[in-house]
């Protein structure tokens, strides 16, 4: 089988090196954008007059062609045409004869694999960004159901202070948004053509290359040959962001393992959502927030990995960069499944309210309240309030009861400056809706969160 590089070489290649070379078999991922990528390149090269008119019309044709081919499953994809890019223009060339030869005026692999990659890229940042509107609207619609919903609110997963569950899906609403926008200002940044670089320096035909990102919906077109042909900083950033989102999701999917627990029971997973064991016929487990866990350990490898290729690379192209491809198309799959599936498993779980509010009686939690209530009421240093709040915790604990629910006459005991009003304090809900600074718990301000993140998925 003859290369479409054959020229100085006098036998062909071994098939070992075809099987090790090749990237045709997951590099045909990026079929759509190659082809528009060769439409938009031919008709720029048609209107400077390097084609003409009858052969752009052939080669338009014969790509129509070749696509319908891919589309129908009857292309034949060979591992032996190396990449898609050779393989559709040979394909091409037998379909149009030697005009498909042409196609090539003007253009490397070099600037046509990172104008596909990088539109592929691009179209990804726009669509998962979707798919996390998708899911935040799930997830806000659970919270403004929850909005006076009592949950211990824990640091080192201690009960530390009341908080509600609107409150609490509220931080992942506000992860979520910031993960949006770093897909969208990554958008930004790299919307820019290749097209025109050619091999690395440039090219002496008279190229449009303004022509081609317009054609192709860039912003502009790239600043520096040798970079652009060479670097792949716009795969390692939705790497990151999809590592970054993932590892949201994954703190999510940890927090919804351990509710889902006997030992929590503040939800439970659907049975569309949900497993069964093979030898205990009682289990039911969270297989999906647990692989949710566990995926995102590969799209961290997917991050390293690419770092770790581009690490020592001269300038510009070297085929190390071909590895660039898999551990992104991976990551991408693995995100936007893990977001359909979450936003699934969240929309169908039950909220076991009443398990949340009980939980909240145990572990003290409004003992801050009672130090603030010594500062405010009492005038006593902040300090000192602690010790003493310290002491009726220790009470609470010998007779075994909440400070929420402790009798007035052992707190006076602790110190003569308590009055009755306390209990007021003491009590779970008030302390939740006692957090009325910015940022912060009380229903009220709760829901100004929820109407926040509300405008902005109806776009403000
Ligand atoms: N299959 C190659 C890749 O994915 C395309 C670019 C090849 N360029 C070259 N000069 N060998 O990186």
């Amino acid at each position: 089988m003859e290369k479409m590089w054959s020229g100085r070489f006098s036998s062909g290649a071994s098939n070992l090196l075809d099987e090790f070379n090749a990237s045709i078999m997951f590099d045909r991922k990026l079929y759509q954008e190659d082809i528009e990528g060769s439409l938009a390149h031919a008709t720029m090269l048609a209107k400077q007059g390097i084609l003409t008119q009858e052969e752009l019309e052939a080669i338009k044709k014969g790509l129509a062609q070749v696509k319908d081919e891919i589309e129908s499953g009857s292309f034949e994809w060979k591992i032996s045409d190396e990449d898609l890019h050779m393989g559709i223009e040979k394909r091409l060339t037998q379909i149009i004869g030697d005009t498909g030869k042409k196609l090539h005026t003007a253009r490397s692999r070099n600037d046509q694999v990172a104008v596909d990659f990088r539109r592929y890229v691009l179209r990804k940042n726009k669509e998962i960004s979707q798919a996390i509107k998708a899911l935040m609207e799930v997830v806000l619609e659970v919270a403004s159901k929850h909005t006076e919903t009592l949950i211990p609110g824990m640091t080192h997963l201690q009960h530390a202070q009341p908080i509600n569950f609107g409150f609490h899906l509220g931080a992942y609403l506000s992860m979520f948004k910031r993960d949006i926008e770093r897909f969208e200002s990554s958008y930004e940044r790299n919307n820019i053509s290749p097209l025109g670089c050619a091999a690395l320096a440039g090219t002496p035909h008279n190229v449009d290359r303004k022509l081609t990102a317009e054609l192709l919906g860039f912003d502009g077109v790239s600043v520096n040959c040798l970079d652009t042909v060479s670097d792949r900083d716009f795969a390692l950033e939705i790497l990151f962001n999809i590592s970054t989102m993932m590892m949201h999701i994954s703190r999510l999917s940890e927090e919804l393992i351990l509710w889902s627990s006997y030992e929590f029971g503040f939800v439970e997973l659907s049975d569309e959502y949900s497993t069964g064991s093979s030898i205990m016929p009682q289990k039911k487990n969270p297989d999906v927030p647990e692989l949710l866990r566990g995926k995102t350990g590969r799209v961290y490898g997917a991050l390293v990995g690419l770092l770790t290729v581009m690490k020592g690379l001269p300038l510009a192209y070297n085929k190390d960069t071909q590895e660039d491809k898999e551990g992104v198309f991976d990551a991408v799959e693995t995100a936007e499944l893990s977001l359909e599936i979450l936003k699934e498993a969240i929309r169908t779980m039950e909220v076991k309210a009443h398990n949340m509010e009980s939980a909240c009686a145990i572990g003290h939690l409004s003992a801050t309240d009672l130090a603030d209530y010594l500062v405010e009421k009492c005038g006593i240093p902040f300090r000192e309030a602690h010790f003493i709040t310290g002491r009726a915790v220790a009470k609470g604990e010998e007779l075994g009861v909440d400070l929420s629910k402790m009798k007035f006459k052992y707190l006076k005991e602790i110190d003569d400056r308590i009055n009755e009003d306390v209990m007021e304090y003491l009590e779970l809900r008030h302390s939740m809706n006692a957090r009325t600074s910015e940022g912060g718990t009380a229903s009220q301000r709760t829901k100004e969160q929820l109407a926040y993140f509300k405008n902005y998925l109806q776009g403000e």
